[in-house]
């Protein structure tokens, strides 16, 4: 990106984003430049240097002039494209921005959806002429695609740099010096803070910035540290189809929206990742086709916070029509109006292949209308399978983490969803020891967990997180010992209602789309069935689909029947019937 749209970019967010990262983000664009002689300013026309890292420093001291800004700024720079990425900066030649075959090892910590963002830096950087290791010393670039919900995961994250400090010391002088880079949420919180206490760390590159990735690598083979850290308001790499790395995969994750408008107290997505916008519906459909076609049996819907879904890019959806909430639920921001919604997009995607399953992942409760409900009953292919993170049993608690109900409202919610779409499997987020959280309300969160008796559980223990309303507001005044023993306590309660409700499978019928070997036995068998949950069973020669009497072994992708014979509260056992599909058969008792 030219300097200049840094400039202009970050003027544009400042009133809009949070300001102290566009300071920030001025600040070092300001340093890239602050070399800058007032007398010395070539025209951009000048024909470009090649080679690299020798002239680049002198380069930049030769800068744009403020004759360009102007320029520039006569015509506001529309949001870049890849192609358009290619256009280097004035003090880039074209060539530099390119990856001339060096090797990027790119490791993910956290969520999926740094799984999906890795995917889309990858397809990023694999335009840019890089190639992808899976070998760390044969790497000539390291990029960590990072996680900061909880202070355990920025640990990580240090440690690891630790450990690649000597690896980057060794190669100080080869030909090729080795470049690490941070990307995804990590970078976006705690910006210069690593590139000081690290000085290993060659770039920075916010969640919203990596389209700008091939410039900062570029800028690092000079030898400087090089950021972007900037947040965007409708960047949704709509464009950028992510690679799909393994060709055996049966399933694959397509992000549909980005960042978040919550604003639960706790929760520092709102900050890393920016403001809540969605990707067109078009491109969301062109992906699936196109994965479709590929012979994937399963797509994920990706996003923080995916049934709020809604599309305004076409104008002639963008109606008054008001949004409807969940019943007894409410938002921390102003209510939004018109677009396309989730449950139209639910509808359009599992149209298009009716072999393939539809899951979505995460959704907030608030955002289940009856539409969306009874879409997911009425489909087929759209798993009966609904994560509807609770986050605590007690009212009290709900109210200070601002999550918008209250738990009488979210139990209403599971009593409809559980009439709406009869033997749903359900999945919830707790979190232990949160500001405040008395002995009363841990005890209310058990409760919570016998009542509702949920399929599958994601329990943590409450980080306090800079920048969030409770760390503004509340005080992290449970100790750690009492955390995590709640935490234990709740882990215990789940498995113990996991494993009753995982018993009431034992005799049935499940449909299992099969992943592949298990990880456990060689001779067994793993898939999931409907409900998310794994399924083993022995790799046995079954029948065919097609009652021809064949007998096969079953493949990654196939789609199996499997009497269940025992639960236990993570997984499924049985054994196979025969091969199907997901049309002809349904899960029975
Ligand atoms: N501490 C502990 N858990 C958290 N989560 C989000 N923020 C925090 C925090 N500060 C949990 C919530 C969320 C899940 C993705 O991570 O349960 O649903
Ligand atoms: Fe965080 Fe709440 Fe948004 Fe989920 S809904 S990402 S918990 S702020």
């Amino acid at each position: 990106m030219h300097p200049l749209q840094c400039v202009l970019r970050a003027q544009r967010c400042l009133q809009r984003g949070p300001l102290a990262s566009v300071s920030w983000l001025l600040l070092r664009t300001c340093r890239a430049h602050s070399s800058i002689p007032s007398s010395a300013c070539p025209s951009p026309e000048r024909p470009q240097e090649d080679g690299v890292g020798k002239d680049f420093s002198s380069r930049l001291a030769t800068g744009p002039t403020f004759q360009d800004f102007l320029r520039s700024a006569l015509v506001p720079p529309e949001k870049p494209s890849s192609s358009e990425m290619e256009d280097p900066p004035p003090y880039l030649t074209a060539d530099e921005l390119l990856g001339r075959q060096r090797r990027v090892y790119l490791e993910t910590y956290g969520c999926q959806m740094n799984v999906n963002d890795t995917e889309i830096a990858w397809s990023i950087l694999e335009k840019s002429g890089y190639l992808r290791t899976n070998s760390l010393q044969e790497a000539d670039v390291i990029l960590l695609v990072t996680c900061s919900i909880r202070e355990k995961a920025e640990q990580t994250i240090w440690n690891r740099l630790h450990q690649l400090k000597s690896l980057k010391s060794k190669r100080l002088r080869s030909r090729v010096p080795l470049r690490i880079g941070i990307l995804g949420c990590m970078a976006e919180r705690l910006k210069e803070e690593i590139l000081n206490r690290e000085k290993m760390v060659d770039i920075l590159a916010g969640p919203d910035a990596y389209r700008d990735l091939p410039r900062l690598l570029a800028v690092a083979e000079s030898g400087q540290q090089a950021a972007n850290v900037l947040l965007s308001l409708d960047e949704t790499y709509a464009d950028v189809m992510p690679v799909q790395t393994s060709p055996s995969a049966t399933s694959a994750f397509v992000s549909i929206m980005r960042g978040c408008d919550n604003m639960c107290s706790y929760c520092i997505v709102p900050f890393t990742r920016g403001r809540e916008r969605s990707r067109p519906i078009a491109s969301i459909l062109e992906e699936v086709r196109k994965l479709s076609e590929q012979g994937l049996k399963e797509v994920t819907l990706l996003g923080q916070n995916v049934n709020s879904f809604r599309d305004n890019s076409e104008v002639q959806f963008n109606s008054a029509v008001s949004t409807n909430l969940s019943r007894g639920f409410s938002t921390n921001y102003k209510a939004k109006q018109g677009g396309l919604r989730f449950a139209h997009l639910l509808d359009q995607v599992s149209r298009i292949d009716p072999e393939m399953r539809i899951r979505f992942t995460s959704p907030h409760p608030k955002d289940f209308p009856d539409e969306v409900l009874q879409l997911i009953h009425e489909r087929d292919n759209i798993c009966k399978q609904i994560h509807l993170p609770a986050q605590s049993g007690s009212s009290r608690v709900l109210e200070a983490m601002r999550r918008g109900y209250s738990r009488e409202a979210y139990v209403k919610l599971i009593q409809h969803i559980r009439e709406c779409i009869p033997g749903v499997s359900l999945s919830s987020d707790f979190i232990a020891g949160f500001c405040g959280e008395t002995e009363e309300d841990h005890l209310q969160t058990v409760s919570l967990l016998r009542e509702v008796q949920y399929n599958i559980g994601f329990l943590f223990a409450y980080s306090m997180r800079q920048k969030t309303r409770a760390y503004h507001r509340l005080k992290d005044d449970i100790p750690e010992e009492v955390k995590l023993r709640r935490l234990e306590e709740l882990i215990t309660v789940f498995r113990e209602e996991a494993t009753k409700a995982n018993k009431s499978f034992v005799g049935c019928t499940q449909l299992v789309l099969v992943e592949g070997p298990s990880k456990r036995s060689a001779t067994d068998l793993c898939g999931r069935n409907d409900g998310n949950l794994k399924v083993i069973f022995p790799d046995v020669e079954v029948e065919d689909v097609t009652d021809s009497g064949l007998r096969v072994r079953a493949q990654p992708g196939d789609y199996v029947l499997v009497k269940i014979t025992s639960a236990s509260s993570q997984t499924l056992k049985g054994h196979v019937l025969r091969k199907t599909t997901l049309k002809d058969s349904t899960a029975y008792c």
